[in-house]
């Protein structure tokens, strides 16, 4: 089967990594439809070695499209993957826009794959932060339950867009030079005070709620819930900004229902589908966000147990957040599709 696929954000952080992976994945793309806002309409993208003309994406752009990979805001998701799903596609949205619609599927294949196919037309890509957290911990959850999380993330800056990855090198750039440039992106664009991501860490990703938590934070709490299809298990994050481009990592400490030995942890996750295990403190071996840029899995190490409490365990757990993260997922999301029969 060949398909006509358009990639919403094509121009992005995220869409140019949908478009490298549905080359790298050979994906049975007949014709890519890049698409951007109308800042970009007639600039190129390359994809099998050709360039592609990014169009605007509005309506009738999606016109004969199978399957559109949105990764351009939760504001242009709104407007236009009802419009896209009404043309016949499978809309694969990365934005948050309808992450917790009921009916929507939320979907991390390894996790819960088979919900995608239950999808009216749209499915959504869970938060980065989520996705790498959820692969991990999910075949401890099977096997022995989890009654709590409590997580702390150290997220690459490419997370918020590729102006503020700009952002990380000219501010880092001037204070090497002495010089004492303001902050105009990070931590959150459109409120008006920002600060430097250089040199320092921001413990603010995204607007802050009433109950003290930013939305980042609860998207990790509530996403988690509908992932697991557990809306008791108890998540408490604090979301983290720090000046690495890509990679998110996460201290992630669980509390399980059972008792478990460490070995046997050792065993699900060394079993478990999209996980690398890299533990071996002994020789300083453990995941780096510098070493698992470009790659597809999740790579948990710093395993150990708790010193207090019998069943709380320790992960350090880190992903490519622009891949596992996004792009690779909602690919991942496209395959299974093709492969049991969910397309329209
Ligand atoms: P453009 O480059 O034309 O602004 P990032 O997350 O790296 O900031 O990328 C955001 C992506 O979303 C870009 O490809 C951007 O296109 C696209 N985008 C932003 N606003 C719109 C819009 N109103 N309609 C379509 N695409 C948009």
């Amino acid at each position: 089967e060949e398909l006509t696929v358009a990639v919403v954000g094509a121009t992005g952080a995220v869409g140019r990594k949908m478009i490298e992976t549905l080359e790298t994945r050979r994906f049975p793309v007949k014709t890519l439809v890049p698409m951007a806002s109308s800042r970009s309409a007639g600039k190129s993208v390359t994809f099998r070695g050709e360039n592609v003309t990014v169009l605007e994406a509005q309506p009738e752009a999606f016109k004969g499209v199978d399957i559109a990979l949105f990764s351009a805001g939760a504001k242009t998701s709104r407007a236009l993957s009802p419009e896209a799903a009404r043309r016949g596609a499978v809309v694969i949205d990365n934005s948050s826009a309808f992450r917790m619609d009921p009916e929507v599927p939320l979907v991390v294949p390894e996790v819960n794959g088979r919900a995608a196919l239950g999808h009216r037309g749209i499915i959504a890509n869970p938060n980065c932060s989520t996705i790498q957290m959820v692969v991990a911990l999910k075949p401890i959850y099977d096997r022995f339950g989890i009654e709590r999380i409590i997580v702390s993330t150290y997220q690459a800056v490419s997370g918020a867009g590729a102006r503020a990855v700009e952002e990380l090198m000219t501010l880092t750039r001037s204070q090497l030079s002495g010089e004492k440039r303001p902050a105009e992106i990070l931590p959150v664009s459109s409120l008006p005070v920002h600060h430097s991501i250089a040199f320092n860490v921001l413990p603010q990703i995204d607007v802050f709620e009433d109950n003290g938590f930013t939305k980042e934070e609860m998207k990790m709490v509530n996403e988690t819930r509908k992932i697991l299809d557990d809306p008791e298990i108890l998540v408490s994050p604090t979301c983290v900004r720090v000046p690495v481009v890509t990679g998110h990592s996460e201290a992630v400490y669980v509390e399980t229902e059972e008792p478990f030995e460490l070995e046997d942890i050792y065993g699900v996750l060394e079993h478990a589908p999209g996980v690398v295990v890299l533990d071996d403190p002994a020789s300083q071996k453990y995941p780096m966000p510098a070493d698992t840029e470009g790659r597809p899995e999740v790579f948990v190490g710093r395993i150990r147990k708790d010193l207090g409490h019998p069943r709380g365990l320790n992960l350090w757990v880190v992903s490519d957040n622009l891949l596992k993260g996004a792009a690779y997922n909602a690919v991942q999301i496209a395959e299974l599709l093709v492969e049991q029969g969910g397309l329209r």
